[in-house]
């Protein structure tokens, strides 16, 4: 392998990746764009990205389409003349597929394509029965739309990934987002008493409680079907209802197909919602006297800090009784689940958990391995979300799993579910029981 001589693979496996600093926002890097090819491709996914501080070129590859599988021999092969064909091209790396639903390379050369400014083109090569197959190939130019921009704030520039990957977030009005109602013994309240119990408490804590109502839910009208947008502006004190101060507002976007999600959280704080800048609106285009993007949204590290993946484990939009008064909130249970940002790098990556046998529990949608194994108590009556008013924590109101059980009583629901319930709880309690499964669900994508 002559071309060795100029090429070190550092890194190899996205795990390892993950936690290096290197990647962090604001590094000056070589403006690329990737293509994958064949156009339209769902089956193959690779890309580059090239950094100039480090002279290194990343290779990133989704296995979306199953056609890696463990120990078959690849090759990547680049260049900078993109007719070369793939098989031509100079031979950077070989190997075997060591993880079949992803590959992530660190290649770091000493020159060549990286100070040369052209365009590169990389190839993964399988070779089987000594036959060349290119599995997936991708040109980078000076074009990428998501490059960082190196004086640019970093939630712009995160801003700009996620635009790229999923969709433009435009500016929003917390009051164009559906109410969502606090219930008293079945009728919408609109002033409690701080910490006071209710029908549909939410699901997170609050400094005066978890039945404060005014907090509102909007779910972008879908002007692409594969892009979901939810955002949502709680309020953590009562305030009249017409009140445009909020105390806590944020965004989750993704799209189906790739899976790409991203997260965009305000710091706690009193803030009027009736306009949030888009992240990525440049600070000349916020209106005179209004709040910028970069004044508005936590920067994507502190907001990484906050682990949103710890409480959206199971896929990237949580349901419950109260959220789910908002009949058009997303749901993609089963669903692909990537996580963005250089920023959101180190988070943990959430798994399924099931069990091996045939379990209720798990045949809608996934149960994450984290806050989800923790609560899911709650929605089967056993145990009490905090302020929920206690006589509501009783058959059938605490048991809205599965949703329209038809279980006409608590023994006929418990002869249904119960022991797959248990089952789960065991599963999610200790991750090595028998009969327990536990796969890969999210995944962080590092940039
Ligand atoms: C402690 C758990 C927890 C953490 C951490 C968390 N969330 Fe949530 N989030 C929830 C719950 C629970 C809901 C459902 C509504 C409710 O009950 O409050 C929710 C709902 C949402 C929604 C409305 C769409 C949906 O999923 O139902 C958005 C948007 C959101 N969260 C954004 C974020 C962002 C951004 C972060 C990280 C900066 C984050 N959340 C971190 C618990 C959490
Ligand atoms: C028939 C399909 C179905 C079955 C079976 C089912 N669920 Fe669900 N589950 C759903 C749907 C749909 C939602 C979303 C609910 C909503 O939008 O209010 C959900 C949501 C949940 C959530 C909230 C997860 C989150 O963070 O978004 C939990 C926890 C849950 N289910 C647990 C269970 C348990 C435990 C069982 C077994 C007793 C069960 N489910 C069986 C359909 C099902």
């Amino acid at each position: 392998m002559p071309s060795f001589k100029r090429i070190t693979i550092i890194y190899m496996l996205l795990h390892i990746l993950s936690g290096c600093k290197w990647l962090n926002d604001g590094v000056e890097r070589i403006r690329i764009k990737a293509v994958v090819e064949p156009k339209n491709s769902k089956t193959a996914f690779l890309k580059l990205k090239a950094y100039t501080k480090y002279q290194s070129i990343q290779i990133n590859y989704i296995n979306t389409g199953n056609d890696l599988k463990p120990n078959d021999s690849i090759e990547i092969r680049m260049g900078t003349n993109l007719s070369t064909f793939c098989n031509e091209m100079e031979l950077v790396w070989s190997g075997e597929v060591k993880d079949p639903q992803r590959l992530n390379l660190r290649i770091e050369k000493e020159q060549g394509y990286l100070t040369s400014k052209k365009p590169v083109k990389a190839c993964l090569i399988r070779t089987l029965n000594n036959k060349q197959i290119v599995v997936s190939s991708t040109i980078a130019t000076d074009e990428d739309p998501a490059a960082p921009i190196p004086e640019a704030a970093a939630i712009y520039n995160y801003g700009r990934v996620c635009q790229e990957a999923i969709s433009k977030i435009p500016t929003m009005n917390c009051f164009d987002g559906q109410l969502m109602p606090i219930l008293l013994e079945g009728k919408e309240v609109r002033n409690l008493a701080p910490n006071a119990d209710c029908d549909n408490p939410v699901e997170i804590e609050m400094p005066f409680g978890q039945c404060v109502p005014g907090s509102r839910v909007l779910v972008l009208p879908k002007t692409d079907p594969d892009v979901d947008v939810v955002l949502i502006c709680r309020k953590y004190e009562v305030r009249p209802m017409d009140s445009p101060i909020f105390d806590d507002i944020s965004i989750i976007q993704h799209r189906r197909s790739t899976g790409a999600t991203c997260f965009f959280q305000m710091p706690y704080r009193k803030t009027n919602g009736t306009r949030i800048p888009s992240p990525t609106e440049a600070p000349k285009d916020t209106p005179k006297g209004a709040i910028t993007a970069q004044d508005f949204w936590m920067t994507p590290t502190a907001a990484a800090g906050r682990e949103c993946i710890t409480c959206h484990d199971s896929d990237p939009f949580i349901h419950n009784p109260w959220i789910g008064q908002h009949k058009q909130l997303p749901s993609q249970p089963q669903g692909k689940y990537v996580i963005l940002g250089a920023a959101f790098a180190d988070w943990p990556e959430s798994q399924s958990v099931t069990t091996t046998t045939p379990n209720n529990c798990t045949q809608c949608h996934r149960i994450g391995s984290m806050k989800t194994c923790d609560t899911m108590g709650e929605s089967v009556g056993r145990t009490k979300s905090a302020n929920l008013l206690p006589n509501h924590f009783k058959f059938p109101e605490a048991y809205w799993m599965p949703p329209n059980h038809n279980a006409g009583s608590l023994t006929e629901w418990k002869a249904k579910f119960e022991q797959d319930f248990l089952a789960l709880e065991k599963c999610c309690m200790d991750d090595k029981a028998p009969g327990c499964i536990r796969s890969n669900l999210s995944e962080n994508r590092g940039w």
